[in-house]
């Protein structure tokens, strides 16, 4: 690690020290972050005198700068540890003036991507976004003052950087300063700063600059120093999520974590948020032994008073300030994955210790970044922000963002390529979902099935359009129906006159589709019948979530698999020929994907085999799972 990035904070606590102030750097290397952070750096003098040399050697060899140092090459340094294997989303760096001291959340990765971006601002007090003075306000700009804003930042600075570049021009800094002013002003900012930099010079850095006689404001530095952060996570509700269970021996029981806001001492009262379980604690422990408080930040094991239910992941708040305990809420979401978002999809969220399956039920709108109206949208694109609906797998002890940016922010994982995708903000709980409850009937799943003498069932067919999905269910159904068992078929053409007819075969559509069929298909599971679903279900990922929805050992994959040359050739419905004309969009296998299956329970190729050979193979693997249960009467 570079002594720098990790030198103590020199303790020389003046008389007008104003603590601590976590920022962060906006912008692209073009833009000239790295240069204005290696300048922040260089001028605090925090830079080691050998790192110095090393650079000033470095500089004149690669000449970007003349004799100048290059104080970019001090930040990009650090990409050589990157390439070692050593992932930094975001790299902290320290530096202090007498008056206050720093911690620069630097926040690298290619322009176009804002995950880093997110992760530096949801824990910093104040954003300086940069722009090029030749550049001015670009798209970029306005996204990242956007998600500083969603990311509870209150305090923004403006760095109009290369200054230098556009020869000191007053009108040219007015411009862009005004320009940005109107966009950011429904942004909610408390406080922002444009200021004419050249971060390379240093003009306006530390010292104000001669060559803008025109600029009265404070140095980038001093305001810095001067800025009054927002109320600390010290001054919010408790908050204790739960990390681990520590127990030991019979002895012993301790919830260990961090406190992600607020302040809790021995003998207060808690509950766990999820059950409503009350205690008091009896002790809490820290690195060094038993403590009597602990306060946001402080990783300990709180023990309580009482025996009470307390798994990972819950969360121990005070009992007149308990965070909501919710399924369904809306959220800001930043989308930073290639693969769109889709309403319906499942993605793993991550809530403080918890992970738990979510999906979006929808997307009420989505922000353009340029103007921040508000669009209908039915996907969200890379960068792309937007105010959905979500729902989760159980309920989660959630606080709005802007009441807590611990316990108020989420991050969406894509489930198969484990790519963090996404990341949300709680707006708010949905009020239906805290008035639902769940029924418990009198009759269950076994007992209807027990009525059938069968054991129920989910036959999945997959495959193109053409493969022979239906025609090998029909047949299947048929047999088992003769052999008295209990049977429904659900087909894509068929729903998509009824239940599905609003929807078409965009990615968004057909990931509904499979998600309303899938909840169908559980409904008539449940009802303790052997249910046939054949559609096209193009993507691994609502498949899986299909089989998920199931009991172990109820979903059976049947992947039809007949080349698509085959599927053309024989064109039942003479759809393969409009396709390829161009007058059916989306057309599976020509204009839109086919996810085939890795592990099918079956997988059956048509080539060569008829029908009724390959309905044959299905029914002796659907027997073979029946097992010893007999037919009906
Ligand atoms: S799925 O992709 O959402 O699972 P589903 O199985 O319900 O599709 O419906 C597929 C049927 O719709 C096809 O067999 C075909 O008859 C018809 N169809 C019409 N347009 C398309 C299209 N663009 N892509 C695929 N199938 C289409």
């Amino acid at each position: 690690m570079d002594s720098h990035r990790h030198a103590a904070m020199p303790d020389q606590r003046g008389p007008d020290q104003r603590g601590l102030l976590r920022f962060l750097t906006c912008g692209s290397v073009d833009d000239g972050k790295s240069s204005l952070i290696g300048r922040l750096l260089f001028d605090s003098r925090l830079i080691m005198e050998d790192t110095l040399a090393a650079i000033a050697k470095d500089s004149r060899k690669h000449g970007t700068v003349g004799e100048e140092i290059d104080l970019a090459l001090l930040v990009d340094g650090l990409e050589a540890e990157r390439q070692q294997g050593i992932t930094i989303d975001v790299a902290y760096r320290f530096f202090a003036t007498p008056r206050r001291s720093f911690i620069v959340a630097d926040t690298p990765g290619h322009e176009q991507y804002t995950r880093n971006m997110a992760t530096g601002a949801s824990n910093s007090d104040l954003a300086v976004i940069l722009c090029d003075a030749r550049r001015g306000v670009l798209t970029q700009t306005r996204r990242h003052a956007y998600i500083c804003s969603l990311l509870g930042i209150r305090h923004v600075v403006l760095a109009v950087n290369k200054i230098d570049l556009v020869g000191f021009d007053e009108a040219v800094f007015d411009r862009i300063t005004g320009d940005f002013t109107r966009f950011a002003a429904g942004l909610g900012f408390h406080s922002m700063l444009p200021v004419p930099v050249s971060a390379r010079f240093g003009d306006n850095v530390s010292s104000a600059s001669g060559n803008m006689p025109w600029y009265r404001g404070p140095t980038l530095v001093s305001h810095l120093e001067q800025v009054e952060p927002e109320a600390e996570a010290a001054t919010r509700p408790f908050r204790f999520p739960v990390q681990w269970v520590n127990r030991p021996n019979q002895d012993f029981r301790g919830f260990s974590g961090t406190v992600a806001s607020g302040r809790v001492a021995t003998g207060d009262a808690l509950v766990v948020a999820a059950s409503g379980k009350a205690s008091t604690v009896a002790r809490i422990l820290g690195p060094d032994g038993e403590q009597t408080a602990a306060v946001a930040g402080d990783a300990v094991t709180i023990c309580l008073a009482d025996e009470v239910d307390v798994a990972r992941g819950d969360v121990l708040a005070p009992p007149a300030d308990r965070p909501t305990v919710t399924d369904q809420f809306a959220a800001h979401v930043l989308w930073m994955d290639e693969e769109p978002l889709l309403p319906g999809r499942q993605y793993l969220m991550r809530a403080g210790n918890l992970w738990t399956p979510v999906s979006i039920t929808s997307i009420r709108h989505r922000v353009d970044v340029n103007t921040l109206e508000h669009q209908p949208a039915r996907r969200l694109e890379l960068n792309e922000i937007g105010f959905c609906n979500l729902s989760a797998a159980q309920r989660l002890p959630l606080d709005p963002y802007a009441e807590n940016r611990q316990t108020g922010a989420f991050v969406l994982v894509d489930r198969f390529s484990n790519r963090t995708a996404g990341a949300g903000m709680v707006a708010f709980s949905l009020r239906r979902a805290t008035n639902i409850h769940t029924e418990e009937f009198l009759v269950d799943k076994a007992a209807r099935a027990a009525l059938d003498h069968q054991k129920p069932l989910a036959i999945w067919f997959t495959g193109l359009s053409g493969s022979g999905k239906s025609t090998i269910a029909k047949l299947v159904e048929q047999a088992l129906h003769a052999e008295g068992r209990h049977t429904y078929t659900l087909d894509g053409d068929n729903l998509r006159h009824g239940l599905n007819r609003d929807l078409g075969f965009t990615d968004a559509d057909r990931v509904e589709n499979i998600r309303r069929v899938g909840e169908v298909a559980k409904l008539f599971v449940d009802a303790g019948l052997i249910v046939l679903c054949s559609f096209i279900s193009p993507f691994r990922a609502e498949r899986e979530m299909v089989r998920e929805m199931m009991g172990e050992g109820e979903f059976i994959e049947v992947f039809v698999d007949t080349p698509i040359e085959d599927c053309i050739r024989r064109d039942p419905k003479g759809l393969y020929a409009r396709a390829i004309e161009g007058t059916i969009r989306n057309f599976t296998g020509i204009s839109s994907p086919y996810e085939a299956p890795e592990h099918p329970e079956l997988r059956i190729e048509t080539q060569g085999q008829t029908p009724t050979e390959a309905a044959a193979r299905v029914l002796t693997h659907v027997r073979a799972v029946l097992g010893g249960v007999p037919g009906g009467a």
